[in-house]
């Protein structure tokens, strides 16, 4: 059940990084210095040496596209070898990202799981800055980069430190579980962390009746359906999943009662209700995974649906095309400048890096 509902009355703007950067944030390129800027041409050599990259990707990416993006590809491969670096890369980065450059896919809990296990001295963060977050509060010691700072999050972006620690005077005594999608220093006023992968799991593993539950209203709402546990939530919202309606997916269903609807919890009620199922990114690739339907709507960025149609050419995707802002950012020009420039590096105050530690680590060691 949902009991409250809390937030600022406008939403806030998401147009930096959450969080200032401190000075001296290009401290990694001092420690590993700047390397020369690769060649970018398209020649029979390099046509020759990333035709399986492009056969990953060949049903979603004209043919037409690859020679911009192949000396990208070929000049990210090489330098990461020579930086020892390992490419994280979330289910919402482009075709090109996904498929060719990165070491390690997934949702943010599983990016979130691995981070922990990288054996690099350097992780570049193909995501937004909430992720690159999480994998530096995880791996203090590690360089970490994020080819653009400026790839935020409107749920980030909707709560700061302050605004928990009023909910704290306002509900003494009641637990606050952090959804993945905040800043730092919100991991570290809160108890826990969870994902769109474990939040109901994690809500109950507090064992209270009543739990603050923040940032976004929809994953709350989604909860407070599946639990028992009373549910106090924030008033903040993915730009991106708000954005679908009931009415449009009752439109596509008109059209083939045969189609499969899933959607990401971040959705609103009323477009879960008309889905066939929900879950995280890394979920809903599983359920396509496993059911192989004949046409399916991907309710959630439209750059995942891509990854997938990239694996699963059989299976056919009708796409209403919501694309995050914050991660397009992510480029694979930005990704080169980040291992030549080593920029830019995700810095975050150690106090509050190790308070926010205890949230994380408390979500990823729940057994599942
Ligand atoms: P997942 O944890 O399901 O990958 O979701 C992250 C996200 O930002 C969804 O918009
Ligand atoms: Fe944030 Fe929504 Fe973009 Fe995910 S899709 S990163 S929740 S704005």
């Amino acid at each position: 059940m949902l009991l409250e509902l809390h937030g600022p009355a406008k939403s806030r703007p998401v147009t930096a990084a959450p969080v200032p950067v401190p000075q001296g944030s290009s401290a990694a390129a001092r420690k590993y210095g700047v390397l020369p800027m690769p060649k970018l041409e398209w020649t029979p050599a390099v046509e020759r040496e990333t035709a399986h990259l492009y056969k990953r990707i060949a049903t979603v990416v004209p043919a037409v596209e690859w020679p911009f993006f192949a000396p990208y590809v070929k000049a990210i491969n090489e330098l990461k070898r020579k930086r020892n670096a390992v490419i994280l890369a979330h289910n919402y980065q482009t075709p090109e990202i996904f498929n060719c450059v990165a070491d390690i896919v997934g949702d943010s809990l599983q990016l979130a799981r691995e981070a922990t296990k990288v054996k690099s001295d350097i992780i570049v963060q193909c995501g937004v800055h909430f992720m690159a977050e999480t994998s530096k509060i995880l791996n203090p010691e590690k360089t970490v980069l994020i080819p653009d700072l400026r790839a935020g999050c409107s749920l980030a972006a909707s709560i700061t430190g302050e605004d928990v620690r009023l909910l704290r005077d306002q509900y003494p005594g009641v637990p606050v579980v952090a959804y993945v999608n905040t800043s730092a220093e919100v991991k570290a006023e809160v108890d826990i962390c969870c994902t769109s992968s474990n939040a109901v799991q994690v809500v109950e593993s507090l064992g209270a009746e009543t739990v603050i539950f923040l940032p976004d209203q929809y994953l709350a709402k989604y909860v407070a359906s599946q639990t028992k546990v009373k549910i106090i939530a924030w008033k903040g919202a993915c730009e991106v999943h708000e954005r679908f309606t009931a009415d449009e997916l009752r439109v596509y269903r008109d059209n083939d009662p045969n189609l499969k609807i899933i959607a990401h919890p971040e959705c609103p009620p009323d477009v879960i209700a008309e889905s066939d199922f929900t879950g995280s990114t890394a979920h809903m690739i599983d359920w396509v995974r496993n059911n192989k339907p004949k046409r399916i709507v991907m309710v959630t960025e439209c750059s995942m649906a891509d990854n997938v149609a990239a694996e699963l050419p059989d299976v056919e995707f009708v796409r209403p095309c919501n694309l995050c802002p914050h991660m397009k950012r992510i480029t694979l020009a930005k990704i080169l400048d980040s291992l030549v420039y080593m920029k830019e590096e995700v810095v975050i105050d150690p106090a509050i890096a190790a308070k926010a530690r205890r949230s994380v680590e408390r979500m990823i060691n729940l057994k599942n």
